[in-house]
């Protein structure tokens, strides 16, 4: 039997949204029980504690992506401003790359945002070295007691709804940026530390009526709802000079020139695989923010199945086998380049393990 084209479409359409409905929720009961290898965990403590005694290179991971971005980003700014002109470019392609047809809303959304000199300030300044790490949510943290090591990086940077709380003994208490989504911001607002700001990423024209609520303490739009796959916040406690809108030019960076992902093309629904995942995006604004990026989090282990795919939920690795929508291969193919050319540090291993094997001679 020959099935018309739209109902092979509508098919497909709704197992993506079954696909979306069944992601993992947030909740942070239970988490799967994991088994800590203590001379694993030593071994790594002792690798981060010497990313931190490290001399700092000023400038050294932007450095190293400049030379596989084109000339251009050498002018990229992390954030927009209602005060500074936007980026060339800015509504060529559609989100996340850009702002394409949405001309107006942005225009709205910039004159909501802080000045650049009145905010707070997540640039660095020209006389200090800045170390900044990059949180994924990576079970590869659990158990690790990494947090108080964690705290001592100048910028710490956090993903979507990645907690603290009881969490704290392994990823930290600090949090000077949580980059998001609406979607993937958590529901009730986690952060403790009074100097986060929140770094709102556009995935979709709804997003920036999203952000611009949240700023003004509106509700959001009744209509809005039915855009978003899973809930939304419907306030956040932050003062509006702590919220910041990303540059998409730093994702468009991540997609086409870091991973080399071909231009976007119109889509119908949902991602397609050229759509990084949050996690390098983060490290590329982290590049702009500061001198040297460590991440840690980072990493799927697949031949570990039983090992927690989050630090924080249920869920186990074997979860992430069945899921085909982020293209993790090529992320961690250039992870582990950038890591293994010293561009970045993987303090938890998950990437490249530097820490693995002890050195035959213990010099150290
Ligand atoms: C983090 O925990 C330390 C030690 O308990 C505490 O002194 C500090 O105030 C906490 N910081 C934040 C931002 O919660
Ligand atoms: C993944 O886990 C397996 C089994 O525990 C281990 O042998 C392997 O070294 C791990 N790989 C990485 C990259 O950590």
């Amino acid at each position: 039997m020959r099935l018309p084209k739209w109902c092979v479409l509508g098919v497909v359409v709704a197992l993506g949204l079954l696909w979306m409905l069944s992601l993992p929720e947030t909740e942070t009961s239970n988490p799967l029980e994991w088994h800590v290898n203590h001379a694993h965990k030593k071994r790594m403590h002792e690798h981060v504690r010497r990313v931190l005694a490290s001399p700092c290179r000023p400038g050294g991971t932007r450095r190293s992506l400049l030379a596989r971005l084109p000339a251009s980003s050498h002018m990229t700014q992390a954030f927009l401003w209602k005060d500074i002109p936007p980026p060339d470019g800015l509504f060529w392609y559609p989100p996340p790359f850009g702002f394409k047809g949405l001309a107006s809303k942005v225009e709205n959304l910039l004159n909501q945002l802080p000045d650049s000199d009145s905010a707070p300030q997540a640039e660095k300044t020209s006389d200090e070295c800045r170390r900044c790490v990059v949180m994924g949510n990576g079970g590869i943290l659990r158990g690790l007691e990494l947090g108080q090591l964690i705290n001592r990086f100048d910028t710490v940077i956090r993903l979507n709804s990645g907690p603290l709380g009881e969490f704290s003994v392994d990823v930290g208490n600090r949090t000077s940026i949580r980059m998001s989504y609406p979607e993937g911001t958590p529901l009730r607002w986690i952060d403790t530390d009074k100097h986060t700001l929140f770094v709102a990423v556009v995935y979709k024209g709804v997003d920036i009526s999203w952000i611009s609520a949240m700023i003004n303490k509106l509700s959001v739009p009744l209509w809005d709802w039915i855009f978003f796959w899973q809930k939304v916040p419907d306030a956040l406690a932050l003062e509006p000079r702590r919220f910041r809108l990303l540059n998409p030019d730093v994702i468009r960076e991540a997609a086409l020139d870091l991973l080399q992902y071909p231009p976007p093309r119109l889509r119908l629904w949902g991602t397609d695989q050229n759509v990084p995942t949050m996690g390098v995006s983060a490290l590329n604004l982290a590049s702009l923010l500061c001198d040297e990026v460590s991440l840690a989090g980072f990493g799927y282990n697949l031949s570990q199945q039983g090992a927690p795919l989050h630090y924080y939920d249920k869920l186990s690795m074997a979860a992430m086998l069945k899921q085909t929508s982020h293209n993790v291969d090529k992320e961690t193919e250039l992870l582990r380049s950038l890591v293994k050319e010293g561009a970045i540090a993987d303090l938890t291993g998950g990437i490249h393990c530097s820490f693995c094997t002890p050195p035959a001679t213990p010099t150290l």
